[in-house]
């Protein structure tokens, strides 16, 4: 039921702090430290090497999750998308734990890739919304993101339980390895919840900036270095499946390498800034793009904001960032797909969930 909301996507945006206060209890040992499955913990310490396999939103929670393992827990991980996996197959590690990352857990593309391992013999773990679902079943171990049912196509509140489960996870392994957490999870994680609110209570300013930058532009590119380059994409995904603007997501570093052919005079790039060790450069990129004519749009995070940023976050721990920057992201898709008169919560030749291959 979507009570008094307009959308579930707008529902389902605003649900995002409680989602991630349910993880926080949901995952929280009686001593406050966090709790996951001793199998899990096991597995995630013995694999040499970890495989994130996903698509879409949740491919793109997979690449949040590879930085948050390698970071916190020092394991290596990669990250493949499930479709190109069995064509494009990595030469294996010897031990190998794969993770498959699904909001639905019946995503075909992700099923392929969960048979062809298991027959191998290695073991699986799904991370899902969906705990009975045939990934969840056929997987030997299952985290659940308690998101609670994501109705509306565009995915927004299990992207961000994806990523909350995926720092736990990490942390987890961490502790199981005998390694020191560079932050304390469930605090930093309350702190993003606070900041989700915040976020939230903030639709007015969003939804000028959508009507400012979006409401009749045929494309729009985003920008970020480091881990904002990760949530830039889903900024870009987000836009496009609902508002059906031509939107991509791109290195700020890279844009130079050929697509900046596209900026033109009033071209709007959605720049995010929030990695202090970036901050100089991406907003280097921001002036190149201007000199060109580009309309910038920068959202930036208390602390690294500059006068003229569109839009700045409250601070969060930066490797938690992208839990807080999706939600401006994902309202300005919401605002600037319901002022171009889209239906916001069953776009066009889309489905929420993708069983065929
Ligand atoms: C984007 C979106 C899709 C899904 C993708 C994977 O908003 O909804 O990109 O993220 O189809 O779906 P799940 O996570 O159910 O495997």
């Amino acid at each position: 039921e979507k009570g008094t909301y307009p959308h579930f996507m707008l529902k389902e945006i605003d649900e995002q702090p409680f989602v991630i206060r349910n993880i926080i209890q949901k995952y929280q040992n009686e001593d406050g430290t966090v709790r996951l499955d001793d199998n899990i913990r096991q597995a995630m310490s013995e694999a040499d090497r970890i495989y994130i396999i996903a698509a879409g939103t949740s491919y793109h929670a997979g690449l949040v999750g590879k930085q948050l393992i390698e970071r916190i827990a020092e394991r290596p991980v990669e990250v493949h998308i499930a479709s190109e996996f069995l064509y494009n197959m990595p030469l294996l590690s010897e031990n190998p734990l794969f993770i498959f990352i699904s909001q639905s857990g019946e995503t075909a593309d992700l099923r392929g890739v969960l048979v062809e391992i298991k027959e191998k013999g290695y073991q699986a773990l799904t991370i899902t919304n969906v705990p009975g679902s045939t990934l969840s079943r056929e997987a030997d171990f299952t985290l659940h993101t308690y998101a609670g049912p994501e109705i509306a196509v565009a995915s927004t509140k299990a992207y961000t339980a994806q990523m909350a489960v995926l720092t736990l996870l990490a942390v987890d392994t961490a502790r199981a390895r005998g390694i020191e957490l560079p932050f304390d999870p469930l605090q930093e994680l309350a702190i993003v919840a606070n900041a989700m609110e915040t976020l939230c209570g903030q639709k007015d300013q969003l939804e000028q900036i959508a009507r400012d930058y979006l409401l009749t532009t045929p494309n729009c590119f985003f920008i970020g270095r480091a881990a904002d380059y990760f949530v830039c994409l889903e900024g870009a995904l987000k836009l496009k499946e609902i508002s059906y603007i031509q939107a991509e997501g791109f290195a700020g570093g890279e844009l130079k390498h050929g697509t900046i052919a596209l900026i033109e005079d009033g071209t709007p790039v959605v720049a995010v800034a929030t990695q202090a060790h970036v901050n100089l450069s991406i907003r280097g990129n921001v002036k190149e793009v201007a000199a060109r004519g580009a309309n910038p749009c920068i959202i930036s995070m208390e602390g690294l904001d500059q006068e003229g940023d569109a839009f700045v976050l409250p601070s969060v721990h930066p490797m938690l960032s992208a839990l807080a920057t999706v939600i401006p992201l994902q309202l300005i898709s919401y605002y600037a797909a319901l002022h171009r008169g889209c239906d916001v919560d069953k776009p066009r030749n889309l489905a929420k969930s993708v069983t065929v291959e």
